[in-house]
């Protein structure tokens, strides 16, 4: 699989997430126009590759408008503005901007960084997530639930959530993955099947309502999701319906983990409820694949996010830092493997 987010030397290519499981194909985006449009799309979609998809369309507002730094920052939000909840975003936008001064080739240099650190961060904090798992579960195979996209496909490579679970696969400690549909738009079943199917582990597909059952009844050893911002308390916002997991884990006693690399977390944002929660077009709960499941104009309600309040989660963990207990501590050395 390609990286999900790349620059081909004159454009963004992406793999257009739309498509899949469908259709493997790779959409390429020359104009900042094209990228605002593919992240509102979701043909880019998971925090770590929104925060890549950022940076470069900074890069190519900055390649167009060499002389007019006004008109570059004036792009650059509308790039960062497209989706508020995600921070990885405004993250990218923001640490490509800061070369602005430099010119636009460097500019381009620090958004390909971004890219370039990705899979590398993102295999630390896998590692770092399965030997806590192993400290929280014991050593053996595990029946892991998830729920929306964290794997590759959600980051430039590897994953987060998705990416510990790739982890443990390989340490040969996975008995099967519970993957959660996620509606409105299915990033569960189109994209996160998809990935264990390519990966080769064992899963199985729900809908979002057997989740809390499934933990019930005692089929689930670990919930493992990714995040989309996590406040400076722990409180972590990640696809609507992590949430309803969380709840019936802590129930059950089964530990919940979230995922995520640092440029997620936002000690800006004291806590969960300073989050802003994306709110997305009707029709995406009122049709399935474009086929109407309601009447035409019924009111919606379709958040695309829920945080899960950090009481209920057994660990925050990124590559250099856990929240644990109520605290954040940093590893002394990350765990290189
Ligand atoms: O609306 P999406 O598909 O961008 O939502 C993505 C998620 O909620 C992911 O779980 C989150 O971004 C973590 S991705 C590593």
């Amino acid at each position: 699989m390609a990286r999900t987010v790349d620059w081909d030397g004159d454009a963004i290519a992406a793999i257009d997430q739309r498509a899949l499981p469908a259709e493997y194909r790779i959409r390429r985006l020359a104009t900042v126009d094209a990228v605002v449009a593919a992240i509102g799309d979701l043909t880019i979609r998971g925090a770590p590759a929104l925060g890549a998809a950022g940076a470069l369309g900074v890069a190519l507002a900055a390649r167009r408008h060499p002389r007019d730094p006004g008109r570059v920052r004036a792009e650059a939000e509308r790039v960062a503005a497209v989706r508020p909840t995600a921070v990885n975003l405004r993250r990218g936008v923001e640490r490509a901007l800061a070369r602005l001064d430099d010119g636009a080739d460097a500019v381009l240099a620090e958004a390909c960084a971004v890219l370039d650190e990705d899979e590398a961060t993102n295999r630390r904090l896998s590692a770092r997530t399965a030997d806590l798992l192993t400290e929280l579960c014991g050593d053996r195979p595990l029946r892991l639930l998830t729920h929306c996209n964290s794997g590759a496909l959600a980051t430039v490579a590897w994953g987060t959530g998705l990416g510990a679970v790739r982890e443990l696969a390989e340490r040969g400690r996975v008995a099967e993955v519970l993957a959660c549909e996620t509606r409105p738009l299915l990033q569960g079943a189109r994209l996160t099947v998809w990935e264990l199917r390519e990966m080769g582990v064992a899963h199985r597909l729900c809908v979002d309502a057997a989740g809390p059952s499934a933990i019930a009844r005692g089929l689930v050893d670990a919930v493992v999701v990714g995040a989309d911002r996590i406040a400076a308390n722990g409180d972590a916002a990640n696809k609507i319906g992590t949430y309803a997991h969380a709840c019936a884990a802590i129930r059950h006693g089964v530990p919940v983990v979230v995922v995520a690399p640092e440029s997620t977390v936002d000690h800006a944002t004291p806590t969960g409820a300073d989050i802003t929660i994306e709110e997305r077009a009707a029709d995406e709960v009122r049709t399935i694949a474009g086929t109407p499941t309601a009447p035409a104009g019924t009111p919606v309600y379709n958040p695309a996010f829920d945080v899960t309040p950090a009481e209920l989660l057994s660990a925050v963990v990124t590559e250099r830092s856990t929240f644990r207990d109520g605290a954040w501590t940093v590893a002394a050395a990350p765990a290189l493997r």
